[in-house]
């Protein structure tokens, strides 16, 4: 069983985007990320704090907006406008959740697609679709990384998907598909679900509920990726897998903390290169 080092992956990935970021520094075009964060979500607090860090590790210059709560809609679509506008400026993201009074529909919408490091604007979910270039929603694309690393073998395989949310399972489905495995979803209304997990020789559980899927859910020498963050009653960190319970049975595994986490800020930090690259006509 290999126990997937998300941590160590994530590193190697951050120093290839240094590397790309002082090409590109050295030929005029300092990559820069924008991260607006609307209210103080403490969660959210944490998140935009590592994204910062990461940009720094990876010498790409990041610009914080931290707006209160009470931000009309139009003054946060109106900043998103005047950083599209900025040619200095190569990626924007705006943290999620947003504040219930504003519309996470329009946002994204207003966001350059040239800029979406997170992948969630319509025409980069398209191309996804359709198989054209664009930027991937980054937790989907490091599970991608994770399994490639490790020399899991996609093409041809069995792989269920569990979950379905627009940030995760849903482009997560179909970058499984781009690698020619055959792909099943699966969600809170499938019938049986053990028994469709039981055919997977690639596991991703992404239903956010603390330690669902125990060994009677996986297929002997399955590679199970765990999307599921949760802290536990004794302070610790859990995953959506019984981790104990279902490595034994598997070939490969991430761990929570460690597995899939430091992927998604190391997938971002590549987005934020290859839009620096895009805007340099390269
Ligand atoms: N909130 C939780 N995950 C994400 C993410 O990947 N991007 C943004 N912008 N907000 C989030």
């Amino acid at each position: 069983m290999i126990r997937i080092d998300g941590k160590q992956i994530a590193a190697d990935i951050k120093a290839e985007c240094r590397e790309q970021a002082d090409a590109l520094t050295a030929r005029g075009v300092t990559p820069c990320l924008a991260v607006i964060q609307v209210g103080n979500d403490p969660a959210s607090t944490v998140y935009v704090g590592n994204k910062k860090k990461a940009c720094a590790a990876c010498n790409i210059k990041s610009l914080a907006y931290e707006l209160p709560e009470e931000t009309p809609e139009a003054e946060l679509l109106a900043l998103i406008e005047t950083l599209n506008a900025d040619a200095s400026v190569h990626g924007i993201l705006v943290q999620l959740p947003l504040p219930r009074h504003i519309s996470e529909k329009k946002v994204l919408k207003t966001i350059s697609p040239l800029k979406d490091v997170d992948g969630f604007h319509e025409q980069n979910v398209g191309a996804l679709v359709t198989g054209s270039d664009g930027f991937v929603s980054c937790t989907p694309a490091g599970i991608i990384e994770l399994l490639k690393r490790s020399g899991v073998q996609m093409d041809g395989k069995n792989a269920v998907v569990c979950g379905r949310s627009n940030i995760v399972g849903k482009p997560m489905a179909l970058l499984l598909l781009r690698e020619n495995a055959t792909v099943t979803v699966c969600h809170s209304h499938t019938a049986d679900l053990r028994a469709v997990t039981k055919q997977a020789d690639i596991l991703i559980a992404a239903i956010g509920k603390p330690k669902f899927f125990n060994s009677s859910y996986v297929k002997e020498g399955a590679a199970v990726i765990d999307v599921g963050i949760h802290r536990m009653e004794n302070g610790k960190l859990c995953g959506d897998l019984d981790y104990d319970d279902v490595a034994p049975h598997t070939s490969a595994i991430t761990p929570v903390p460690g597995g899939v986490g430091p992927m998604t800020i190391a997938m971002l930090m590549h987005n934020c290169i290859r839009a620096a690259q895009l805007s340099a006509g390269e």
